[in-house]
């Protein structure tokens, strides 16, 4: 029984997969763009943010311990902008006494964001803020101490303005912490998987690249300084297999 469970889950997911990359981009871009898929993949990444926080944990909180540590440097009100804030994956991190901006295009994302918000004390939700990164006006210039991506620079369909826009709203000597994950290296099995199954890749996860370059991108958008350690996620079977190489650091404005 279990057998024929998992070879028709297997039939079907050739078939989608097949299906998909028969589609022309504008059909893709409908279908992700449509209310009921944004809705539907914010109930998605609300559930699948548990289990990719088991995965990380470790470099999640190296991550947060840094952006604590660079808090004890800053006088006055700690204010924190997430750019792809999803649900809210990161609340349980965020430094004590921190201010959070959250900023996703993706408004379905609001009532999970604000429900998970409600079991943390120790950050205040300042702002919820439905933009995009490449085009952040909402925020002031020189205004946000530290800004956080994960697994959201795999989707900006920008890159070079989102962290443009990053920059543009960091005040001097302020951090951006990043964890993504990114394309293989060339030459690889992996790399030539990445690259054949991109399409179908975006169905599942609102349009997000498996393939990114995001690392270069962070060394030419003009920091002063980029740390970083790449490593592999463990685990998520076969659909991580394409997303397993990761890369978490941050960056001096
Ligand atoms: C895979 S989810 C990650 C959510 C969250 N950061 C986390 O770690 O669970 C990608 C997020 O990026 C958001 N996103 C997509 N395009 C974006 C853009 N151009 N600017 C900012 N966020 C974007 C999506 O709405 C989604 O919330």
């Amino acid at each position: 029984m279990a057998y024929v469970l998992i070879l028709s889950i297997c039939v079907m997911a050739v078939v989608v997969c097949v299906m998909a990359a028969a589609l022309s981009e504008n059909v893709r871009n409908a279908v992700i763009l449509s209310g009921s898929y944004k809705r539907a993949f914010a109930a998605h990444i609300n559930l699948f943010s548990s289990l990719y926080n088991k995965a990380v944990r470790k470099h999640k909180e190296e991550l947060f311990a840094r952006m604590e540590k660079k808090f004890q440097t800053v006088q006055g009100d700690k204010l924190i902008l997430e750019v792809g804030v999803g649900t809210g994956a990161n609340f349980e991190f965020l430094p004590r006494g921190s201010s959070l901006i959250a900023l996703d295009p993706n408004s379905h994302m609001e009532h999970y964001l604000v429900e998970n918000a409600k079991r943390f004390s120790h950050f205040h939700l300042e702002k919820i803020v439905c933009g995009r990164a490449e085009n952040m006006d909402a925020i002031p210039d020189e205004s946000i101490d530290v800004v956080v991506c994960t697994l959201t620079l795999c989707s900006v369909e920008d890159m070079e303005a989102a962290l443009a826009e990053i920059m543009r709203v960091l005040k001097p000597g302020g951090h951006f912490y990043f964890l993504e994950h990114v394309a293989a290296e060339a030459g690889t099995w992996r790399k030539t998987l990445q690259r054949t199954f991109d399409n179908q890749w975006k169905y599942f996860s609102d349009g997000c690249s498996c393939m990114r370059e995001t690392l270069t991108f962070i060394e030419n958008a003009g920091f002063s300084e980029v740390d970083y350690l790449k490593f592999f996620l463990k685990g998520f079977w076969i659909i991580g297999y394409l997303m397993r190489p990761h890369v978490v650091g941050y960056a001096v404005k």
